[in-house]
């Protein structure tokens, strides 16, 4: 693997190679050096142009974890904020030798561009473009409801049959897309409910389904309810008529909480609004895997720098 910008595209073995690599990793997570030498005297740089506290301190965890030096480039504060192309920071990044570069950037496409370019010839991972992609969170999404499933026999496996709903601002959502693309290619069948000014307006190219009603689809009993947050950011117009209509139609509040299996697993890439997309009790829920989400990300992570910067980098 020469760069991770998306889970469109990424084969199945592929996929569940690096899950089961990343069962290595939260192997050595619960070691009592939690360090390993693999990255030794490799330049790892954050370069985030967007807000986050999740994904950029994940990735800082797991490059370190695996000895690697990390730069971490944050683009307030910084010549960007002057006007800086990127093409000039990586270019800056390529004279500091970095060998492998996260991304994160408000414009949908910018790793591709960055991977493409020839401004700079590290490994790069998309940690999250505009409202296209976020290739590691689905990858730590995917690998949490496989080891809720399977346990410690997770190993070689996809999720074959799985039932995912996800629900909320599918519109502006890269988790969604991320996680559309990597479920069903482990074999999962995806379900999206959303207001409908929430959804894209074509859905016809994605293998999935599509609703409006969150009663019916809760009904359905599906194994995972995957949550969105809502983007406000992202919004330049009212897609619904406040929060609490929103969140008696959309949310995940006590009373449809209280209606899922108990076997279901309850997700959410976080931040949350609670109160709006989820209630505080099925966040905290034991079907909750809200923080196991957070800790599955750093040995996901480390097992995608790991095969982008460990030996000599495929091509393809
Ligand atoms: C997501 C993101 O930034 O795309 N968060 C994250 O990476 N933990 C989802 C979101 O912001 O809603």
């Amino acid at each position: 693997m020469r760069h991770l910008l998306s889970t469109k595209g990424l084969s199945r073995g592929d996929a569940i190679r690096l899950l089961d690599i990343a069962e290595d990793m939260a192997d050595v997570a619960n070691r009592e050096v939690k360090k390993l030498p693999t990255l030794r005297g490799k330049t790892v740089v954050n370069l985030f142009f967007e807000d986050s506290t999740r994904t950029r301190i994940s990735f800082e965890a797991a490059a370190k974890r695996l000895s690697a030096d990390v730069i971490n480039f944050s683009a307030k504060g910084s010549s960007v904020s002057k006007g800086e192309s990127l093409k000039d920071t990586a270019q800056t990044l390529a004279a500091m030798g970095a060998d492998g570069v996260v991304i994160r950037h408000p414009a949908s496409g910018a790793p591709h561009v960055l991977a493409e370019s020839g401004w700079i010839d590290a490994g790069i991972i998309n940690a999250g473009d505009g409202t296209h992609e976020h290739p590691t969170q689905a990858l730590l999404d995917a690998f949490t409801i496989r080891r809720r499933l399977h346990r410690s026999a997770a190993r070689g496996k996809g999720l074959d049959g799985v039932t995912v709903t996800i629900v909320g601002d599918v519109l502006h959502s890269r988790v969604a897309r991320s996680n559309l693309w990597l479920l069903t290619t482990l074999g999962a069948h995806v379900t999206f409910i959303a207001p409908p000014t929430l959804l894209p307006m074509d859905m016809s190219a994605w293998p999935a389904e599509s609703g409006f009603d969150l009663d019916a689809a809760i009904d359905a009993g599906p194994d995972v309810v995957m949550m969105l947050r809502i983007q406000q950011e992202r919004m330049n117009a009212a897609f619904f008529p406040n929060s609490r209509e929103y969140s008696r139609r959309w949310g995940l509040d006590d009373e449809r909480f209280g209606r899922l299996a108990p076997t279901t697993i309850v997700m959410h890439p976080g931040p949350m609004n609670r109160g709006l997309e989820i209630s505080s009790a099925a966040a905290d829920s034991a079907g909750s895997t809200v923080r196991e989400q957070v800790a599955n990300g750093v040995s996901v992570r480390m097992a995608a720098l790991y095969l982008l910067l460990s030996g000599d980098r495929e091509d393809s």
